[in-house]
């Protein structure tokens, strides 16, 4: 067995956050990519401090615009669209809250059953959990169930076009599953926002899921400003996974899930994919920017030592994502870990310590030291990964 060798990234220390910054309106502008736009080749991980124009990120605001182009790239090569809605209900009764979404003179409704904690207080901080959570209780903390089977389904790659957001928006629509899965939790964020006697406090809101579910985690939070903690759980290759270093990863010989084969399995990412995973050095995004979407907002990336994971690819993806956060003086924000030495899916006491420590200060907005969270076991040099530089933005 691998020993475990903690290495924590001492970075500059940052003011004690205590909740993370709403993010300012921007542009108009920000975000609109040329419909001819031909991303270059590049081996490494992409500039997250460089627009497509080239050029530079010089500013918080200018990262805020570049965030919209970032996101509006998933979208166009990766991800799919993830459309707006006419109009969004909630009603509540039995710890049930029933979404009932309206677009285009077409309704469809959900169920979302909400676990309350037995200590605490209400208003409760709510974890949204795609399928059943795989994090143990915490105190005070309300779990809501988002059944993102229903939105979207994962059986296998047959299932695509099929769920409750298709219903809505078209088998054909660009989005995966990933996407419709975040669309849903927006739209029941929506509906916690206006519908009376939840209990929840909606200002305080995490997702986690585990696996191909924390795959899903890691979008949703990626894709919702109001998400204050996102905790994707061994969420690998198209989760915290990079594109690039999973292939660099299998091409060296280890069974790891890369680009080429997720998408002959599922139905997780848009078709628009396709073309690009036998060319992912041409892909204008990777991973380490789906942790620059998630910034500043509090993000703990949990990991297992399971080769088809890729903890190689995962530490290399977060560490350079990490980079987002240190550029913007957020760095009490980030965490990685990965422990192994058990099953998929089990989350071991030992990270604990870190996940409780997460959720006080990001749902609880307490003062607690959340800074240079960084576990690996893997011996790795961020800086064969990415070659630009890190600005310090004001
Ligand atoms: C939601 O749950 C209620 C109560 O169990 C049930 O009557 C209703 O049919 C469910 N709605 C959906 C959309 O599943
Ligand atoms: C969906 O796409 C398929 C294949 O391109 C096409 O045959 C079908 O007509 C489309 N359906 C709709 C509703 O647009
Ligand atoms: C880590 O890798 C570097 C070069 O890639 C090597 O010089 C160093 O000895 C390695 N360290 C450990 C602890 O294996």
């Amino acid at each position: 067995m691998v020993s475990l060798l903690a290495t924590v990234l001492c970075l500059a220390v940052a003011p004690l956050a205590t909740a993370y910054p709403k993010a300012e309106a921007v542009e108009a502008r920000c975000g609109n990519i040329p419909s001819n736009y031909q991303p270059p080749s590049i081996t490494t991980l992409p500039d997250p401090f460089t627009f497509i124009n080239g050029d530079r990120v010089k500013s918080k605001r200018d990262f805020r615009c570049r965030q919209k182009e970032i996101a509006a790239l998933f979208a166009r090569f990766e991800l799919g669209d993830k459309p707006a809605a006419d109009s969004v209900k909630g009603s509540f009764a039995n710890n049930i809250l029933t979404v009932t979404v309206t677009n285009n003179k077409k309704s469809i409704a959900f169920n979302a059953t909400i676990t309350y904690p037995e200590k605490g207080k209400a208003p409760y901080p709510a974890i949204i959990t795609l399928g059943y959570p795989n994090i143990p209780k915490l105190d005070g903390v309300a779990f809501i169930n988002f059944p993102n089977d229903q939105i979207a389904g994962q059986i296998g790659a047959s299932y695509r076009g099929q769920g409750l957001f298709y219903e809505l928006y078209g088998k054909n629509a660009s989005a995966g599953s990933l996407t419709a899965w975040a669309w849903g939790v927006s739209r029941l964020i929506d509906a916690l926002e206006e519908t009376r006697g939840t209990k929840i406090n909606v200002e305080f809101i995490g997702v986690t899921g585990c696996s191909r579910n924390g795959k899903g985690a890691f979008v949703v939070g990626a894709l919702d400003d109001r998400i204050g903690l996102t905790i994707p759980q061994e969420s690998g290759t198209g989760g915290s996974g990079c594109w690039r270093v999973a292939d660099a990863t299998k091409a060296a010989g280890t069974n790891i899930q890369t680009a080429a084969q997720i998408i002959t399995e599922n139905t997780w990412l848009s078709q628009r994919f396709d073309p690009w995973t036998t060319k992912v050095s041409s892909l204008p995004i990777d991973h380490h920017l789906l942790a620059g979407l998630v910034a500043p907002r509090g993000l703990l990336v949990i990991d297992n030592d399971i080769d088809w994971l890729g903890p190689t690819s995962t530490a290399v993806c977060m560490g350079v994502g990490q980079l987002v956060y240190k550029a913007l003086g957020e760095t009490d924000a980030f965490g990685y870990s990965d422990v192994g030495a058990h099953n998929h899916c089990l989350f071991p006491d030992s990270q604990k310590p870190q996940l409780e420590a997460f959720v006080k200060k990001w749902l609880f907005d307490k003062e607690v030291d959340t800074d240079g969270v960084f576990v690996t076991s893997r011996n790795i040099t961020l800086t064969d990964w990415y070659k630009w530089k890190v600005p310090r933005l004001y």
